[in-house]
């Protein structure tokens, strides 16, 4: 699995540091995810919820948590990226995520529980590569049609700002959001319900 493209390379990139609950959450600078936070074995193995600081996650960026040995992608959009959610969905093969995983307390739309605060699984959809995180719109690198989002480098998928996948693509389902909840505004526990928070 590649995560070497979870950055926007404009952009200083954070990556957070995350805990089981109960222990301080905290976000790091430029420290790859994989050496930054080592759970118990046995924490891992129980799948505990972590801890993920976003009070330094500022509107265009991303952050990587880990949750389960898998990659959690936490963004925060910016207003022209949310306009661009209810603009862009003729594009999309489920904007309205039908098919998709989420939880049904999230708005299906932003696919958020906070509109600004996106959190998927970090995972592509056709074969389980890792996205790129492109949220420039009409980025040299993506092209002049492009309104920011993901891109998996494995085989091309594109998704939207919201991890909706477009039409046509390898990947045949938005990319899931994983069970979450708000310990404060700073503080997302990601593998904890909402209901249980
Ligand atoms: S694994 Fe992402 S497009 Fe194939």
């Amino acid at each position: 699995m590649s995560n070497d493209g979870v950055n926007n390379g404009r952009r200083r990139f954070l990556v957070a540091a995350t805990g089981v609950v109960g222990a301080a959450g905290a976000v790091g600078v430029a420290v790859p995810f994989v050496g930054s936070w080592f759970p118990s074995a046995r924490a891992k193995a129980a799948g505990a919820p972590v801890r993920v600081n976003v009070s330094k996650l500022e509107p265009g960026q991303q952050i990587v948590a880990e949750w389960r040995g898998q990659p959690v992608f936490i963004s925060r959009r910016t207003p022209e990226a949310l306009a661009i959610l209810e603009q862009n969905v003729d594009i999309l093969a489920d904007p309205e995520s039908e098919s998709s995983t989420q939880p049904d307390y999230v708005d299906l739309h932003t696919r958020a529980i906070k509109p600004d605060v996106l959190v998927v699984m970090g995972i592509c959809t056709h074969l389980g590569c890792s996205p790129l995180f492109r949220p420039e719109v009409a980025s040299a690198e993506m092209g002049n049609e492009w309104k920011g989002g993901y891109f998996c480098p494995c085989h091309s998928s594109r998704y939207d700002m919201a991890g909706r996948v477009h039409r046509g693509q390898p990947a045949p389902l938005n990319l899931p959001v994983p069970p979450h909840s708000y310990e404060s505004d700073e503080i997302i526990i990601v593998g904890l319900d909402q209901e249980s928070a």
